[in-house]
């Protein structure tokens, strides 16, 4: 175990005033770091990991963790590569088109030491796929897929069915039991099948439950039944049988009534057959709010038989940003991180978009935001190294 606790913590006490005192919260070390390394009265420079130091009200409490093996070298920062070099298949970020004018973000973005996989954020959705019936409209989840393609990525297809984003020919058409059947099928089966070949994992259904662990009341399933999801795991399959086919959702990545939901839906998908080979742990979280025994539900999703993966990793916050939430964040990505990198059968890691300056969060949810790795200016936050952190745990 590589200690940096007491003696670092001493040693930077040691270095004087020349670069200020950091203010309560505020960082005060870490590889890389250049600013000040010693904390105004009444707090302690407290390691949070090895790029993360922060002044702590108070005096010293043990550290949270440290890194096995030593500390990563500071040049070892890509996240794709340090998360493939601890035996993951990847770490990627989601993306969408209108960034895509944006140079110094696609420069970070394509960049696949950093990223080894993506997700288009919008652009493969049902009103931008299919957004009149039988007119599939290509250009934006061409464009992404061509990028991944490009910048030797992997490709996660998101998604088949959802109630969400989907053209109110669908939602409001009224259509018997046979025709939405016969819907869906041609959505999925075309979808999927115009990238066959290029896609590692689709999430073909998404977000099927309430939070209640009662199923979603959308057009699909009053229609249908739980049918739906066969029916559209079945046409994803026949359209591209090398693709791992996942159900995606939020709220599952610790115990609660809709996790329970999900694994009975895997048990009874499995005892029937029908094809299914992963979960997708979206991973919207709150900081403060990472959810315990996030690495205990992930391998009991692996234990039935399937893999996992975390799909739409963020973190948000009350903003404006202070330093104490920066820091919180940091140990939030380190834990969801870990719990990935403990659970042979968690594939990878997906952040919903790697900087703040295109995150979806402060449009969803006002108030909030700061909640991806990067900040506004791309500039690496704490969370950055929270990431790191949690792949050396
Ligand atoms: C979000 C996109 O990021 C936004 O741009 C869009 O306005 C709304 O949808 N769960 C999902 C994703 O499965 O598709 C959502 O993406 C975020 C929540």
């Amino acid at each position: 175990m590589f200690k940096l606790s007491a003696s670092f913590v001493a040693l930077v006490a040691l270095i004087p005033f020349a670069a200020g005192q950091a203010q309560e919260w505020g960082q005060c070390g870490g590889i890389g770091w250049t600013g000040p390394t010693t904390c105004v009265a009444g707090t302690t420079c407290q390691v949070q990991n090895a790029y993360f130091s922060n002044c702590f009200p108070g005096a010293p409490i043990p550290p949270v963790s440290t890194p096995a093996g030593g500390a990563p070298s500071p040049s070892a920062t890509g996240l794709n590569a340090l998360a493939q070099s601890k035996g993951k298949l990847y770490l990627g970020s989601a993306t969408d088109n209108p960034e895509l004018t944006d140079a110094a973000y696609v420069k970070i973005l394509s960049d696949n030491t950093m990223f080894g996989q993506i997700t288009p954020g919008n652009s493969m959705k049902w009103d931008a796929t299919e957004p009149s019936r039988g007119q599939f409209t290509w250009t934006g989840a061409d464009q992404i897929a061509n990028l991944a393609q490009a910048n030797g990525q992997l490709l996660r297809g998101h998604n088949c069915v959802w109630y969400s984003q989907l053209p109110s020919w669908v939602s409001s058409g009224n259509f018997d039991s046979a025709t939405l059947t016969s819907i869906i099928q041609t959505h999925c089966s075309t979808l999927v099948g115009r990238y066959k070949g290029e896609v590692y994992s689709w999430d073909v259904v998404n977000e099927p439950f309430n939070d209640d662990g009662t199923w979603r009341s959308d057009v699909f399933y009053n229609t249908l039944g739980t049918d739906y999801v066969n029916i559209t795991l079945q046409a994803a399959r026949a359209a591209d049988p090398a693709a791992k086919l996942y159900i995606n959702d939020y709220n599952i990545e610790g115990p609660s009534a809709k996790t329970t939901s999900m694994m009975n839906l895997v048990k009874s998908l499995k005892a029937a057959n029908v094809p299914l080979d992963g979960i997708g742990l979206q991973g919207h979280f709150i900081i403060g709010g990472v959810p315990q025994g996030i690495e205990d539900t992930l391998r009991a999703f692996t234990a039935l038989g399937i893999e996992v993966a975390i799909t739409e990793l963020d973190i948000r916050m009350d903003v404006p940003a202070t330093p104490a939430a920066l820091a919180q964040q940091s140990q939030d990505y380190q834990t969801v991180i870990s719990a990935c990198q403990a659970v042979e059968g968690c594939v990878g890691v997906t952040i919903w978009d790697y900087t703040d300056k295109y995150s979806w969060v402060p449009q969803t949810f006002p108030g909030e935001g700061a909640a991806c790795p990067w900040d506004q200016n791309f500039v690496k936050k704490a969370a950055f190294y929270g990431i790191v952190s949690g792949f050396n745990s």
